[in-house]
This record gives structure tokens, C-alpha cells and sequence, in this order.
């Protein structure tokens, strides 16, 4: 999950850019940020350097997580203004208040109670304050319809596996956040572009690799036997060797303000 979180970091980079650029249009001057289920800083390091005066909260419930971020924080020189935040949402909202500015990617739909989170946030806003609500919408493209090879329509074949199983599920959080008190605007970002081989193919690599580990069971033998040799670094038609991926997907955002 580590490192496939700080590729898309690095992969995602412009289109991550364009989402902070519209927070922040519309957040004007955040001095005091938190970054909810920050994982290891993607969402924090765009902010610290958006906001270049900000001190940024970073709250994990997973130590490792907080650890590489505090190292990714270090090496960009950001130390000095991101805080480490050690908790669990589900349980006590941390110590933390008077927030002008909360960030929270692809995080609430993991928190078990998003109402309770969502109040606890309202109440950690100062009035104004802006709650950046953003999430994936699925699983990246970036494979070719056809392959060279294998039977065409590989990756829509392990989408519908990967949606049956109910990955990234969440719903539309609008009522959940008006229900909480906040005014809600919903933006859609989509990316369709296609990187430098040398970055997209090692990020596309560990996604495929994670669904070769977690999905086995229900692709078939044929299926399998294509992603074993997408997978095959010392293969020519791999993913680390192609020259065709093409990166596209989206992320929705509800950008919520305390009145
Ligand atoms: C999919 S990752 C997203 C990380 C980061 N926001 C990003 O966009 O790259 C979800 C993160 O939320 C954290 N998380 C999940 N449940 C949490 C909870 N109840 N309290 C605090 N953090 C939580 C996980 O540890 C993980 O780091």
C-alpha cells in the first residue's frame, strides 16, 4: 500500500495540482491544515507546498505510514512545518482545533463511522473553514485494449473483478456533509495522458502485481498467464518495457465549508 500510494504521488503528480489548485481557490489562506488518514504524505507535501506558511497536521492511525511520510517530509525540506499525528478516527478526534483548512484523500471511506467523523470535523473548522473531501473514482486504466497478445479487454476483465469485490466503495458523501452542518460544492477531475514509460511502468507494475496477488482465483488461466507475462521484467511486451500506457481515471471532490 506504501508504495504504491508515493507512486501515485509521483505518476499523478499534475493532476493532484489541478485538485489543490481549485481547494485552493476557494480556501483562500489556510494557516493551520490537518490531512485525515494522510498515509505516507502524498496529500501532505502538495499541501505544505501550496501553502507555503502552513503548518500541515498529518493524522494516521498506522505508525508506519506517519514514519515514511516524516522521512518524505525530511528529504523535501518540510520537516519544520508538518506535524505527525498519531490517531485513530474512529476513536477520539486528536487534539486539534481551530482548523482553517481539512484535507482528507481517499480516506473516509475507510473511517467506520463518517458521520461521527464528518461532525467531529465541523467542529475543528473554524467558521468558513473548508473540509476537502476527495476519492478515487476506481481503479486506474493504463493497459492497452489490446495487448499484442492474450484475449483483448484484460483490464475491463479485472475491473468488474475488482468492482464485484467492492474496492474504493463510497458513497456520495454530500447528504452525510450537509447533514453535518456544511455547504457542498462536487467537483470531477479526470486525467488521460500518457507518462514517461520509465515511471508509469513500475507504477503500473505493482498495481497489476497487487492484482495478480489478491484476484488469482477468479481471472482465468489465460488471463493469468497474460499478467504473468506483463509481469515478467525480463519479457519484452512487460509493463517495465512497453511504450503504450496510457494513464486514465478521475477523483470526485466535495469541497464542504462551514458556514
Ligand atoms: C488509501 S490511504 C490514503 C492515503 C492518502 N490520503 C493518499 O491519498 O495517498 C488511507 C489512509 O487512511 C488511514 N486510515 C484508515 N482508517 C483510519 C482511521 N480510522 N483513523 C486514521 N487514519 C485512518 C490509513 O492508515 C491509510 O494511511
Amino acid at each position: 500500500m506504501a508504495t504504491m500510494l508515493d507512486l501515485d504521488a509521483s505518476v499523478l503528480a499534475d493532476h493532484l495540482a489541478e485538485v489543490t489548485d481549485w481547494v485552493a481557490n476557494l480556501a483562500g489562506a489556510p494557516q493551520k491544515i490537518a490531512d485525515l488518514g494522510s498515509g505516507t504524505g502524498t496529500g501532505t507535501r502538495a499541501l505544505a507546498q501550496r501553502f507555503e506558511t502552513a503548518t500541515i497536521y498529518a493524522v494516521d492511525s498506522a505508525e508506519s505510514m506517519l514514519e515514511r511520510l516524516g522521512r518524505k517530509m525530511a528529504e523535501n525540506g518540510l520537516a519544520d512545518r508538518v506535524v505527525q499525528v498519531h490517531a485513530d478516527l474512529d476513536n477520539q478526534w486528536p487534539e486539534l482545533k481551530e482548523l482553517d483548512l481539512i484535507w482528507a484523500a481517499s480516506s473516509m471511506h475507510h473511517v467506520a463511522n463518517p458521520s461521527k467523523t464528518f461532525a467531529d470535523t465541523f467542529g475543528a473548522l473554524t467558521p468558513g473553514g473548508m473540509f476537502a473531501v476527495v476519492e478515487m473514482d476506481g481503479f486506474p486504466h493504463y493497459l492497452p485494449e489490446n495487448l499484442g497478445f492474450g484475449e483483448p479487454g484484460l483490464e475491463t476483465r479485472i475491473r468488474a473483478v475488482i468492482d464485484n469485490r467492492g474496492w474504493n466503495k463510497y458513497p456520495d458523501w454530500e447528504p452525510q456533509l450537509v447533514a453535518a452542518g456544511f455547504e457542498v460544492q462536487q467537483r470531477e477531475f479526470t486525467y488521460d495522458y500518457a507518462p514517461d514509460p520509465s515511471v508509469v511502468g513500475p507504477y503500473a507494475h505493482v498495481m497489476l502485481a497487487n492484482v495478480r496477488a489478491g484476484l488469482a482465483d477468479q481471472l482465468s488461466a489465460e488471463d493469468l498467464a497474460t499478467i504473468d507475462a506483463l509481469l515478467d521484467q525480463h519479457n519484452p511486451e512487460a509493463l517495465i518495457n512497453r511504450t503504450d500506457l496510457q494513464l486514465r481515471g478521475g477523483r470526485t471532490v466535495w469541497a464542504a465549508r462551514r458556514p
